[in-house]
């Protein structure tokens, strides 16, 4: 289980070189287990979307500590070689905006990642189905995105993020477009996904509906995280 939770110390981001400079992060230190879901919630502009492309590996941190179980990925440099290996085998993303691919119907949009991979077709689409079923959108399963709904095309983007069973998911505003119910049941699925598969998951999130079911929350400020106790009892 060498890959599994994640492990941020004294992360810092600067964009930018001299009078333009801007700090995004200024030492950001977070832990998360495996199996655990935290929200992730701070202003516009805090930094909450840097951080998640640092981890990533999207874009390059400036110094600090990134590690990925008992692996350091990265330490004032990467220290990981492979970079497309790792976004494409351990971290899952979801987006705000769900970015299928048009040509595709959604049960390939969704098996591809696996296909890739090198999972055999049949069980990628088997598994792909097994998600959307999850999500309430297996009906749509032969239908192409733009057929979709906003809210059935998000729920399809999800499950993409998903069905690697990547040790780390990272989603950045993921129920923004959904009604209650339905962004409930989406973190759920995050919560089962976490249990299942000892999923490290970071929710970025303003989405009141939600807030209520982390266990644990960090805050972001101007580039600082802080840590507390949410209110939430998770879906045990
Ligand atoms: N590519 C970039 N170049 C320069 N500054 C950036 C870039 N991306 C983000 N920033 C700045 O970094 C800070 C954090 O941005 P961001 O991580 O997008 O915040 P959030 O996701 O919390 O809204 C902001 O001041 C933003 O303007
Ligand atoms: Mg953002």
């Amino acid at each position: 289980m060498a890959d599994k939770g994640i492990r941020i110390e004294g992360l810092t981001k600067r964009y930018g070189k001299g009078d333009t400079a801007v700090d995004a992060l200024k030492g950001v230190n977070m832990t998360v287990a495996p199996g655990e879901v935290v929200g992730l919630i701070g202003p516009s502009g805090s930094g909450k979307s840097t951080l998640l492309k640092c981890l990533g590996a999207v874009i390059d941190p400036t110094a600090g500590r990134m590690m990925l179980g008992d692996d350091v990925i990265f330490e004032d440099r990467w220290i990981r070689r492979d970079l497309r290996a790792l976004r494409r085998d351990k971290i899952g993303f979801v987006f705000q905006a769900p970015y299928l691919i048009p040509f595709l119907e959604v049960i390939d949009n969704v098996a591809l990642l696996p296909m890739l991979a090198g999972v055999p077709n049949d069980e990628a689409r088997e598994r792909a189905l097994e998600l959307l079923a999850a999500l309430d959108v297996q009906h749509r399963a032969r239908a192409m995105p733009s057929q979709l709904s906003g809210g059935e095309q998000q729920r399809v983007a999800i499950a993409r993020g998903l069905v690697n069973r990547p040790p780390v998911i990272l989603a950045d505003e993921p129920t923004a477009p959904l009604d209650s119910k339905r962004a409930l049941a989406v973190i759920r699925i995050l919560n089962d996904m976490a249990k299942r598969f000892e999923t490290a998951i970071i929710v970025v999130t303003h989405d009141e509906k939600i807030i209520p079911t982390f266990k644990r929350i960090y805050h972001i400020r101007d580039g600082v995280t802080y840590e507390e106790a949410g209110e939430g009892r998770g879906f045990d």
